[in-house]
This record gives structure tokens, sequence and C-alpha cells, in this order.
């Protein structure tokens, strides 16, 4: 047992959508939730520059004393996920996006895959579907702006709605049956993309999978705490204000 705390790291708010599962499957426990908002987004800045964010970011969740942290954000885990392994002893889990579930649930469609810019250009992601052999089935999309859009709490306006349909022009949207949110800013626009798809289209994310792979990872290592459940929360190194911390508990509850 350890009842020190888990760090949970994204450019902003989008790791909250990864959290809330977390805490559905790891309820006692303590959280620290480092939303790096000086610099969101990520997703469309030069690599080396997003690589020293993240660096900083995590330096900074284990100078708290982290048992295990979480990168709840695709982008940062495509291109700093090895050096951070490498650079740190205590578990580190990653996210990307959740291309083999939902190849075997495409029901004879084609899969969609929504990230940033980055994510979709790096090695991770191109390599995961060339080792799966599924490229003729999957089609990929960037959609930078709707972190914006999350960042000010806009998940359902005319503009959201727009932005999207603008970016989907010229694919039949006829021709997907699923939907992978390869950003984990990207749940928060659940409502607005089952619209636009006619509500005939099937979403995953990588959250249960990350919230699973966390709970065996913390039970094989006897670091599992009995806590009660406590999150804090920082923005780029501060504490977070009260007002924020308040609408960051609105998203996970
Ligand atoms: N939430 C992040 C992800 O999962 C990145 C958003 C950004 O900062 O561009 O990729």
């Amino acid at each position: 047992m350890n009842n020190k705390p888990i760090g949970i790291f994204d450019s902003g708010i989008g790791g909250l959508t990864v959290l809330k599962k977390i805490i559905e499957i790891l309820p006692n426990e303590r959280y620290i939730y480092y939303a790096d908002t000086e610099n969101v987004p990520y997703g469309i800045k030069p690599k080396e520059e997003v690589k020293k964010y993240i660096k900083d970011a995590i330096k900074f969740l284990i100078s708290k004393e982290t048992k295990a942290i979480v990168i709840a954000c695709n982008t940062a885990t495509s291109i700093a996920i090895n050096d951070l392994r490498v650079m740190y002893d205590i578990p580190i889990i990653g996210i990307e996006p959740a291309v083999k579930p939902a190849i075997e649930k495409r029901n004879g469609k084609k899969v969609l895959i929504m990230a940033t810019p980055i994510t979709i250009k790096e090695e991770k992601l191109q390599n995961l579907i060339k080792n799966l052999e599924v490229s003729e089935y999957v089609d990929l999309i960037d959609m930078p702006k709707l972190v914006e859009f999350a960042e000010k709490m806009e998940f359902e306006s005319n503009d959201v709605e727009k932005y999207i349909k603008t970016r989907l022009q010229g694919y039949d949207l006829n021709e997907y049956s699923t939907l992978v949110l390869g950003c984990t800013h990207f749940p928060l626009f659940k409502k607005t993309l089952s619209k636009i798809f006619s509500n005939k289209i099937q979403m995953i994310d990588g959250s249960l999978g990350v919230a699973n792979r966390l709970k065996n990872i913390l039970e094989k290592n006897d670091l599992k705490g009995n806590n009660k459940l406590e999150i804090e929360y920082y923005h780029s190194g501060k504490k977070t204000n009260k007002n924020d911390a308040e609408k960051y508990d609105r998203i996970i509850s």
C-alpha cells in the first residue's frame, strides 16, 4: 500500500476526461492534476518546444512525490513518453488513440481518427496503423481549434459546430461507423459530434484503457492507496485559484 499522490498531466482541461474515468476505477487515491494552461495548445507547436514544456511539468509532478504519473495527453505521449520513462523510475502511463478497439467495432465501415496535428504526424500513431495493417480502413483528420474552444469552455456553440463541419468538408460521413477521439479534449464535444454525425457514429477514446492500465500497475507494484478521494489542481506550476478549481470539479463530476 502507498498513499502518495498520483500525478495527472495535460496541456489543459482535456486530461480531466481521463481523470474522471480513473476516479471511477480508483476512488481511494489522492490526485494532483497539472494543466499547462500557459502553453496550451501543444498540438500545433514545434515538437522540441512542446517537449520542453512537458519535461518541466513532469519535473514539477515528481517534486510533489507522486507514486505514478499519467500523461493524459495523446500529443505529449506521442513525443515524450520514451524520454520520460528513461528519466524517471516511477510508473509513467501514456495515452494513445484507441485504434485497435475502433477497428474491432467498425462493423464493415471505416474509422475516422481525430487528433492534433502533432499526434497525426508522429511515428507512434503512424506505426500503430501500419503494424495493425489497417490503413485502408482508417482516415485521419486534425481538429486543432477544438482545443482552443475547450479551453474557453465552449463545447456546443454555433462556432464549434461550424468549425467541425468545415473541417469535415470533403469527407463522406456515411462511410464511417466509428470515431476515435484521439485527443483528450475531444470527448468534451461528444454532443456536438453526434449531432453532426446524426447519432450514427460510435465514439471511442482511450480513457478506460488508461484507467485499467494504471490500476493494474498500482496493484502489481503494491502502490494502491486507501485514501479519501482528494484532487489538487495546478496550472503551469501554480496552484489553481478557487474559481478554476470549481470549474474543473464540475467537469469531472
Ligand atoms: N489534450 C491533448 C491531447 O490529447 C493536446 C491538446 C493540445 O494542447 O493541443 O492530444
